[in-house]
């Protein structure tokens, strides 16, 4: 692990912000601003039931997963052509170019659309060459396409069939939606076809439901990475397996105070992750529910929980370990983390 110099803490909160960092988790449909919401319905011609953006906003107090699901999926509907992807995707890409990402892998969520009559080839072109177009903004981007867990593996299997015309625009599978009730396991099939593709695998798991949904993650869908992953503490022979396999977690502090997976941000358990030695990331998942973007999710829960420049050090090397892309882009990541470490540890 490379040794990091005293940081003064009046100085981390900047490095937070300037460190280049790699976004593992995010849903891109989770990255739609209520005002995008409104022009989208307005251009659209589709009714939300909300009559202003300030009363949507007022809206986003949620208890636990699912009824933030619910308010999720209601606000995806303004999606209906391609550009509608494409400008949302943008959209995100620009806020997270001025956190310093430079490598974004996106989550999107198929059945959302196509069960509202949208083509997959709607969805996957729009959202692809935003990705693209990220290049001009410094960011590498890639997709992953999740199946929703409280859908059936047919279901799932049908979604899989629709994409492959467009399998090389998606690097990955993962697994989304209300966990709990909804194991890894059920997904056994359809993830051990996509592991036959040739597709990189995560899956949520450990966000609400137990360690054992980890566990089936791990052993029977085969997943590269844990999206969340924050119930693992639960079970040390659990943390054990995470930290000697190098699995990385995608942690998302905001998401997990916003959605009462902790009553306070302070009570997070990220430090423990890296204690641990378990790599660990940091994440927003669905940024524009849950009050903030990755610089948010940095500054606030180091603010909270007295994390240090060594912690900051270790959380953006893992996103760049921890992602799908290859060994020179990794090792061109961390050059870039390298100097502007050093130039806070020099100034
Ligand atoms: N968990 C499960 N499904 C989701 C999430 C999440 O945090 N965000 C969007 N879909
Ligand atoms: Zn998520």
């Amino acid at each position: 692990m490379t040794a990091v110099k005293n940081i003064p803490p009046e100085r981390l909160p900047d490095l937070l912000r300037r460190m280049p960092k790699a976004e593992l988790h995010i849903h891109i449909e989770g990255s739609l601003e209520p005002e995008l919401i409104f022009a989208l319905a307005k251009r659209n011609d589709v009714v939300i039931p909300y009559s202003s953006v300030e009363e949507l906003r007022k809206a986003y107090a949620f208890t636990n997963l699912q009824s933030f699901l619910d308010i999720y999926y209601a606000g995806a509907s303004v999606l209906i052509k391609e550009q509608d992807f494409y400008d949302m995707a943008q959209a995100y890409f620009k806020k997270a170019a001025a956190d310093n990402v430079i490598h974004a892998e996106l989550f999107f969520d198929p059945q959302t659309h196509t069960a509202r009559g949208v083509g997959m080839e709607t969805v996957i072109n729009g959202l692809h060459r935003a990705c693209v177009d990220a290049k001009t903004l410094g960011i590498n981007a890639s997709l992953i396409m999740c199946f929703l867990r409280h859908l059936s593996e047919e279901e799932a299997f049908e979604t899989l069939e629709q994409a492959l015309p467009y399998r090389d625009k998606i690097i990955g599978i993962g697994l989304d939606s209300g966990e709990v009730g909804n194991p890894p396991e059920k997904f056994a099939r359809v993830f051990a076809r996509c592991r036959e593709l040739g597709f990189h695998l995560v899956a949520h798991a450990g966000e609400e439901g137990p360690p054992t949904y980890v566990w089936t993650a791990l052993d029977v869908l085969k997943v590269e990475r844990i999206d969340h992953g924050v119930q693992s503490v639960k079970d040390p022979a659990l943390m054990q397996r995470l930290a000697r396999d190098r699995i990385a977690l995608t942690v998302c502090p905001l998401s997990n105070l916003k959605l009462c997976v902790f009553p306070d941000l302070a009570s997070h358990n990220l430090r423990q992750f890296l204690d641990a030695g378990i790599a660990a990331t940091v994440n927003s998942d669905d940024p524009a529910y849950f009050g903030g973007y990755m610089n948010d999710n940095f500054t606030q829960t180091f603010a909270a929980t007295g994390l240090n420049g060594q912690h900051a050090w270790q959380l953006a090397s893992n996103s760049f370990e921890a992602s799908f892309t290859d060994a020179a882009s990794k090792r061109r990541y961390l050059d870039a983390l390298t100097a502007v470490f050093a130039s806070f540890e020099n100034n």
